[in-house]
């Protein structure tokens, strides 16, 4: 991804300007810009002459281009952004790249995975074009044993995100998976691998199905698109720098203010205050859900009014 392009979307989703004060701007050789700019183009951007003010932005494309989504993003830490036609899976791509030695943060898109996979070694549906299937490589500093707080700030950045993009108001089904209106619409899966010289790394896949109009059969009960649950589509750039934007305001709260994350996360939650049962791993315990821990655990209180905290595993809501 080169970042000079991303600022030249950047400048003209302002609106139009002439080649020369675009260069100025960017401290840049009208040659090097016109080279930009022809990779902008190749890569499916609409920038064309205006008749009299110089280049025009269009329209985004359909599918997924880096310099697209960067340049709708705050100014920030996400050194790269990649985005791919086809792929096994993001997070293979992302795993593949901390063990090879690469250093972070980077922002892995595919538009359609071969071999998504979901938690509990699920197959996660990936259609070309129609979601968002994208892995953070990320190498946080602070300690490992508070990386699960992690994927509960992702949690509540794509909520959050899925909110500020759409009409719907996504709630947080404990652990990480986001629902609205009782379908899930986004999941997480959370890895993580280290490199014998540049330490341990945590990949944080994300799933989030924006505008298919279907699902294959087994799981059409309980998955939702975005489109379907709004009636519209969606730009799936504007929803994907909305994500990675909240995630870097939410991750230095890792260390100093991990209680606000959980307020966010209690206001969204869809299971506290409900009964239901948890899968631990094979086993069924049934409680009521009362509270959140302060590393995001689910308080579960159960029939013998003992507590249990759940770190990991599934829950079911029952009516
Ligand atoms: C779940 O809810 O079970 C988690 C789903 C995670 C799916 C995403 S899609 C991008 C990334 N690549 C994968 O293979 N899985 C994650």
């Amino acid at each position: 991804m080169s970042e000079t392009a991303a600022l030249v979307l950047k400048l003209l989703r302002e609106g139009p300007q002439t080649p020369s004060e675009l260069a100025e701007t960017l401290r840049i050789p009208l040659t090097e810009l016109r080279i930009h700019l022809d990779r902008l183009r190749e890569k499916g951007m609409d920038i064309a002459p205006h008749p009299i003010l110089g280049l025009e932005l269009g329209p985004p494309p359909r599918h997924l281009v880096a310099e697209d989504i960067a340049s709708r993003m705050e100014p920030c830490g996400w050194t790269r952004i990649e985005t791919l036609d086809v792929t096994p899976s993001t997070n293979n791509l992302a795993m593949e790249h901390g063990v090879r030695g690469g250093t972070g943060p980077v922002a892995f898109f595919a538009e359609k995975q071969t071999a998504g996979r979901g938690r509990f070694g699920r197959i996660w549906e990936s259609e070309a074009g129609e979601g968002l299937w994208m892995s953070l490589f990320l190498q946080p500093s602070a300690p490992m044993v508070s990386w699960p707080r992690l994927t509960t700030m992702a949690a509540l950045a794509l909520s959050e995100a899925i909110e500020a993009t759409t009409s719907l108001t996504p709630l947080i089904k404990w652990p990480n998976d986001i629902v609205c209106r009782e379908k899930k619409v986004a999941g997480i899966l959370a890895e993580t691998g280290s490199h014998p010289e540049n330490g341990p790394f945590i990949v944080l896949g994300i799933g989030v199905n924006v505008n298919q109009t279907s699902f294959p059969e087994a799981i059409s009960e309980t998955a939702g698109s975005l489109r379907m649950l709004s009636g519209c589509p969606f730009n799936r750039s504007t929803l994907a720098a909305e994500l990675l934007n909240r995630l870097q305001a939410l991750i230095p709260l890792i260390h100093s203010d991990f209680s606000s994350v959980l307020e966010g996360v209690k206001k969204r939650s869809s299971v506290l205050g409900k009964h239901l049962a948890a899968d631990l791993g094979g086993m069924l315990v049934h409680g009521t859900a009362e509270d959140l821990d302060s590393e995001g655990g689910l308080i579960l209180l159960l029939p013998d009014g003992s507590r249990r905290n759940l770190h990991a595993g599934e829950v079911t809501l029952r009516r």
